[in-house]
């Protein structure tokens, strides 16, 4: 015979020695005859030949005689699990009379990508709270059970961001890391939620920016540009750099994009060459477009 098999054939309490420590089941013993109105631990009879049905049912009242760290984090932090089961919708039944008192997640929970997920109790430490979840792996998988995008568009612009963990920087769930968690700014005094005016998080080197953004952003990494635009005098130092470059980094702007027919077909021939002119965006050249224009105010 199974051990098991035995154990459900004999009386709970004999039972109760074979498996746990006295103090235990001079507790149990305690708890369960009293629940019975049964007389003291010692008129206790032998093992009969055929078990006895005993009447003790444990309530959920009793519970928190014996278990009372676990029913005061489960009042507290219980969510769901709180507000629609009770302690003996998942425990059926208490040792040592019933083994297996233990219930699996998959029990209630099914049919979702999620729930195949392996080891539930790794991030759902406890189930009595199952809401607070704990992140100490390297978990990328399993966020992607419930958020689409953040891998595929990691995977599809490789950065090194790429080759992190979700939970390298999502160190917490719904924590949204700050920048700075891991790098310096730019520029000093640039606040954390500037960087994502150009970077997105899940895709860093693809960078973009509104046409609002300063100029002065721009200078830590493009200091000639922006001392040469800042000591011109044409009217070009007052447009933003983000202006002409927008929006994607990198982008070199036709000069038609603001100045659509600056002069008759003519003058411009059919490949207008507006630098042989006006020189360069950066610092136009103001000087020889008056002496242009000087000569054709005297005339030909
Ligand atoms: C008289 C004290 C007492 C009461 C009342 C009591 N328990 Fe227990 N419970 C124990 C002890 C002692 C153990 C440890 C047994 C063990 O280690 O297997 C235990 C173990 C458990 C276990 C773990 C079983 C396992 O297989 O690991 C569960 C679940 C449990 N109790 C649930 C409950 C629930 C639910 C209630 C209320 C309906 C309750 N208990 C009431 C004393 C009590
Ligand atoms: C949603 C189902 C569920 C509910 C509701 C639930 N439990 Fe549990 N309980 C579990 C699971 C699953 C485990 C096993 C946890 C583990 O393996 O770490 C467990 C473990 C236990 C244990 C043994 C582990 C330990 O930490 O000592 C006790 C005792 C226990 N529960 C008591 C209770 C009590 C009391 C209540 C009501 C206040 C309750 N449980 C409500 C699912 C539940
Ligand atoms: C006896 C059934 C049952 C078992 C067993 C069970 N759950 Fe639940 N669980 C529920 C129900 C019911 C809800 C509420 C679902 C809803 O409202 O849609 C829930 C909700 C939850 C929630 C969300 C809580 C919230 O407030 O939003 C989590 C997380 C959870 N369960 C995890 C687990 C884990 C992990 C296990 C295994 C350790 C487990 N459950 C075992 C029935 C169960
Ligand atoms: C890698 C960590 C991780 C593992 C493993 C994990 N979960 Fe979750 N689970 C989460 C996170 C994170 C949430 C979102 C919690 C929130 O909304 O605040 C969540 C939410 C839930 C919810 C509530 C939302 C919903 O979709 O209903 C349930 C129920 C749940 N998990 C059950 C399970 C079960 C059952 C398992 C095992 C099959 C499991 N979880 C395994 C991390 C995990
Ligand atoms: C079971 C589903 C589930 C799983 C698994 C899950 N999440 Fe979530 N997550 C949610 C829900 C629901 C929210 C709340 C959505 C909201 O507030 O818009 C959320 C919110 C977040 C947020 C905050 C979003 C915001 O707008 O503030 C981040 C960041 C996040 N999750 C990252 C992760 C990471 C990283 C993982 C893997 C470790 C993960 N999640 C696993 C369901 C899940
Ligand atoms: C948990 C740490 C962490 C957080 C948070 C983080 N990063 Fe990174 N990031 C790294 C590491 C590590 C690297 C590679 C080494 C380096 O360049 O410092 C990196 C590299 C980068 C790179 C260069 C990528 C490459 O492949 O060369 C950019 C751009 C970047 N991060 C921007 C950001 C921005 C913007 C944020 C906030 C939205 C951010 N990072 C948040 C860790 C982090
Ligand atoms: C290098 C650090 C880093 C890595 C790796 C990372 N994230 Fe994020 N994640 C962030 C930052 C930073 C934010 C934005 C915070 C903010 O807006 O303040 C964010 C935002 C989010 C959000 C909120 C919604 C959104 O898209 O803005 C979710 C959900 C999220 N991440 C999930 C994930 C998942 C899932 C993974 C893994 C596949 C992942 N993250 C990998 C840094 C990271
Ligand atoms: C005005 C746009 C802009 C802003 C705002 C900005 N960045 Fe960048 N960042 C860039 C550009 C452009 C690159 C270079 C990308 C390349 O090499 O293709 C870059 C590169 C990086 C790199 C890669 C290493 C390096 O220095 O070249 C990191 C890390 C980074 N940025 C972090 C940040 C952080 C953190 C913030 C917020 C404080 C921030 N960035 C704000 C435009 C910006
Ligand atoms: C973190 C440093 C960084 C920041 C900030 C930055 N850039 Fe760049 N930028 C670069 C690098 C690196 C290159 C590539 C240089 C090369 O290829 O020689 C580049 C290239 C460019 C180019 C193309 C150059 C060419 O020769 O084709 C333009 C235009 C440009 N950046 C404009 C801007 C503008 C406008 C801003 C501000 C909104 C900005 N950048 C902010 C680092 C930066
Ligand atoms: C993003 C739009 C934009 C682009 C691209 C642009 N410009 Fe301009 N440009 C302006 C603005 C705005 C002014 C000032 C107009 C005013 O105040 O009347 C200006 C003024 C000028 C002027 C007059 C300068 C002065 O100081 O009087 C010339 C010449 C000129 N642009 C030539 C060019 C040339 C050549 C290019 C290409 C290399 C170019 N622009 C590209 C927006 C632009
Ligand atoms: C009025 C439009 C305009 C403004 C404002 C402007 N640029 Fe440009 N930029 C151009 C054009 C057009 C080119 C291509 C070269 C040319 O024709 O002048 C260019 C070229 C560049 C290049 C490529 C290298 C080079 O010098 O040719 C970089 C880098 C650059 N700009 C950065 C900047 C930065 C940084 C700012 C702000 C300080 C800025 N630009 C302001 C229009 C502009
Ligand atoms: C052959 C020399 C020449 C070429 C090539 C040329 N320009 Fe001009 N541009 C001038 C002269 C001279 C003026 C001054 C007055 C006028 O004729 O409108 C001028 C004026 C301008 C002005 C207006 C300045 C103001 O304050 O009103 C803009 C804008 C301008 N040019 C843009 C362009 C653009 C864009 C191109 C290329 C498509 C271009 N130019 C090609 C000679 C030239």
């Amino acid at each position: 015979m199974a051990l098991s098999d035995r154990r459900r054939h004999l009386p709970p309490i004999i039972i109760g020695k074979a498996r746990f420590a006295t103090k235990y089941v001079v507790i149990l013993t305690g708890l369960l005859l009293s629940l019975a109105g049964g007389g003291q631990a010692a008129d206790l009879p032998s093992p009969p030949a055929s078990p006895p049905k005993t009447t003790a049912t444990l309530t959920l009242n009793d519970c928190v005689k014996c278990h009372p760290a676990i029913v005061a984090a489960y009042k507290k932090d219980g969510v769901a699990h709180r507000d629609k089961l009770t302690c003996q919708v998942c425990h059926v039944g208490h040792p040592p009379r019933d083994t297996d008192v233990i219930p699996l997640c998959s029990r209630c929970h099914q049919g979702a990508p999620h729930f195949k997920l392996h080891n539930c109790l790794r991030c759902h430490t406890n189930p009595h709270t199952p809401l607070k979840i704990t992140l100490t792996h390297d978990i990328t998988h399993a966020c992607t059970t419930c958020h689409n995008g953040q891998l595929e568009q990691l995977q599809a612009n490789r950065s090194i961001h790429s080759t992190l963990a979700c939970t390298a920087c999502h160190i917490k769930h719904g924590y949204r890391p700050p920048c700075f968690n891991c790098h310096k700014p730019h520029l000093e005094g640039m606040a954390n939620k500037t960087c994502q005016l150009c970077h997105r998080p899940h895709m860093p080197l693809v960078v973009s920016f509104p046409p609002s953004t300063p100029s002065e952003y721009c200078a830590p990494c493009h200091a000639k540009e922006y001392a040469l635009l800042a000591k011109s005098h044409a009217k070009h130092r007052n447009v933003r750099c983000a202006q002409c470059h927008a929006t994607k980094h990198k982008t070199i702007p036709v000069c038609q994009k603001c100045h659509p027919a600056p002069h008759s077909e003519s003058m411009l021939g059919p490949k207008p060459n507006c630098g042989k002119c006006h020189g360069i965006a950066h610092d136009l050249r103001l000087d020889k477009i008056d002496i242009l224009l000087d000569k054709r105010r005297a005339g030909p």
